[in-house]
């Protein structure tokens, strides 16, 4: 299974938010399975300023958007199994940041173009492109538009991840011609029309082959009014192929036994180290030194949807509880105007840092207590698995993939690895903080083993890998992990994970979160040969598979998606376009063609 990964960002290359952290560890779970991945991104400044010396310039080629005929670079570089491939064009990337221009959409439409484009350039013709967020949504209609005319371009699968349906890339649809170079048609038909803008994130969600929530509750909360932000119906109508995968997190990087970045190492087995760490982080942020007082924790981006409104209506009830509560992010004005007064009205019990500091985040992952999230909507959200691991026990509103990781603390049978509350209300957050300061104060022994179920929890990206080649099988129709791999023996878990047999099917997938039970061991594929012919640069050495389907996740056949093997033209890898032009020239050194820029400011 041969898989492009579409982003705007991915640690550790650029980061604005969770897509980069999912972009960033995906690739090489997918590969670790046994796929070939590569993954394609701008090559921004901050790219070639840390990386340029590791990457190799493969070469350039002309992209045409509109009446714009626009130069494009291609570089790369190999990483944990994984070709990342850059995209080069200094006008559109070589900026300080990498989002927030006027002309993001002419931005975003050249890197949706030029990754459809510079295809023909990479070591492999993919069988699906992940396409992620609206900045890579065109790409699913670009396939389409070109494949009326060229054939090759129909043997490509596309799905599209929703980390965040806020988020939809709408325009003037006056645009579409000139910016996006596409006919009016995909406005006039209403694939790109929604509420009289063009809207990306919807020509994408309708013309994918399948459609994936970043976690399971989230894919269900997405028809729904008030989460979806006015897609409900599309959501709907799309049900079909609509998925929820959960995110994991990167359980090397995040692990308490062997972070350098903390100050003192533990684990679920000697907790003695997470003292020093709550000590350090009491004086690094100035509260009293009190190893029995519980530190309540808050690290998020001060926006509204994180819930802040529920803490600014109790802040002084919560104080009043026998607690610390430390808080670090920035955001809102009116947020940060708020903690900023309310940590003077509790000198040595409140501290706020109105910052993102990477190494303070972790401080506070390795030294507090409880881990507050309260928030409105959310789509999945990964403090709350990093505070987990590092055993701070999350206080999480029961929304997207906060309700799909906590489950609640049921003191009768001694179950659950935190504490939640349904209704976005200030009183049910106080009282859950209430009954989990209280747990810490007088039931140690309680609170010590719910803490360690809280960090013995399966948040490893292979077990998403799974699930996301399960819809890559689904909708190629090709069987996966290849039956040919699977020793004689190991054949049933083979066949149960063949696209009739294994896509959860969309609604399954959304009701049936289960993100702790042990997959069950399947057979590793066998490796595939590269295709020579068409390598500009060899494909990545795949990593020794370690499968992890399981079959009792499988789907019964009538339930697979939609688009199989039978519905999907044949696959005709063998025709491709013309070789990459000219010689190499200097890395980067040649800007845009005959580009104008145009105002193309981005409504959302
Ligand atoms: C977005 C979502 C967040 C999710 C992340 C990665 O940032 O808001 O909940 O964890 O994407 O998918």
């Amino acid at each position: 299974m041969k898989i492009l990964y579409a982003t705007s960002e991915a640690v550790p290359f650029c980061k604005t938010g969770g897509l980069a952290d999912v972009a960033g560890s995906l690739p090489a779970a997918l590969a670790a399975e046994g796929a070939e991945v590569a993954v394609v991104l701008p090559l921004y400044r901050r790219v070639r300023e840390r990386f340029g010396s590791q990457l190799t310039f493969l070469c350039y080629d002309y992209v045409n958007l509109g009446w714009r005929h626009v130069y494009c670079g291609l570089f790369s570089l190999e990483k944990d199994g994984v070709t990342w491939y850059f995209l080069d064009n200094e006008q559109y990337f070589d900026r300080p940041d990498l989002y927030g221009y006027m002309d993001d959409g002419e931005r975003f439409g050249f890197f949706s173009r030029a990754v459809v484009r510079m295809l023909d350039h990479m070591a492999f013709w993919p069988d699906v492109i992940n396409c992620n967020d609206w900045q890579t949504a065109l790409v699913p209609i670009y396939l389409k538009d070109d494949g009326v005319r060229e054939d090759r371009f129909r043997s490509i699968r596309t799905t599209l991840t929703v980390h965040n349906i806020e988020y939809q890339g709408r325009f003037n649809p006056y645009v579409l011609g000139d910016l996006f170079g596409l006919d009016a048609g995909w406005v006039e038909d209403g694939t790109l029309l929604m509420d009289g803008d063009l809207n990306l994130l919807k020509g994408a969600i309708l013309c994918a082959d399948a459609v994936n929530a970043v976690s399971p509750t989230y894919a269900n909360e997405l028809k729904m009014a008030y989460f979806a932000h006015r897609m409900e119906s599309v959501m709907r109508q799309c049900e079909y192929k609509l998925y929820g995968v959960l995110n994991g997190i990167d359980m090397e990087r995040y692990d308490p036994a062997k972070d350098p970045s903390i100050a003192a190492n533990f684990s679920a087995e000697d907790m003695s180290g997470k003292d020093a760490d709550k000590a350090h982080l009491q004086r690094l942020a100035g509260l009293r030194e009190e190893p029995h007082v519980p530190i309540v924790a808050i690290v998020s981006r001060l926006v509204s949807h994180k819930g802040l409104d529920l803490i600014c209506e109790v802040l002084h009830d919560m104080m009043k509880l026998p607690l610390q509560l430390v808080v670090l992010g920035k955001g809102d004005k009116k947020y940060e105007e708020f903690f900023h007064w309310a940590a003077q009205q509790y000198p040595g019990r409140m501290s706020v840092r109105l910052d993102y500091n990477e190494e303070l985040s972790m401080a506070i992952y390795a030294g507090a207590d409880l881990f507050l999230m309260p928030s409105k909507s959310e789509p999945c959200g990964l403090s709350q698995m990093i505070a987990m691991r590092y055993g701070t026990v999350p206080i999480v509103r029961e929304t997207g993939g906060l309700k799909d990781t906590v489950h609640p603390y049921e003191a009768w049978r001694d179950a659950g690895n935190g504490f939640t509350f349904a209704n976005y209300a200030s009183n049910d957050m106080l009282h859950v903080i209430r009954e989990a300061v209280y747990l810490y104060k007088d039931y140690p022994d309680a609170f010590g083993r719910l803490r360690k179920r809280a960090m013995e929890c399966d948040f490893s990206w292979a077990r998403s890998a799974g699930e996301y080649l399960r819809i890559y099988a689904g909708v190629t129709g090709q069987v996966w992990p290849a039956p040919e791999a699977a020793p004689a023996e190991e054949a049933p878990a083979a066949e149960a994970a063949s696209p009739e047999a294994a896509p959860a099917t969309p609604a399954e997938a959304a009701e049936e979160p289960r993100p702790f039970e042990e997959p069950a061991p399947a057979a590793p594929p066998a490796p595939k040969a590269v295709p020579a012919e068409k390598a500009v640069k060899k494909a990545p050495a795949r990593r020794a598979a370690k499968k992890t389907v399981s079959p009792e996740k499988a789907a019964p056949a009538e339930k697979a998606p939609a688009v199989t093997a039978e519905t999907a033209p044949a696959a005709e890898p063998g025709k491709r376009g013309p070789k990459a032009k000219g010689a190499p020239k200097a890395a980067g050194k040649k800007a845009a063609g005959e580009t104008k820029k145009k105002g193309t400011a981005a409504k959302k």
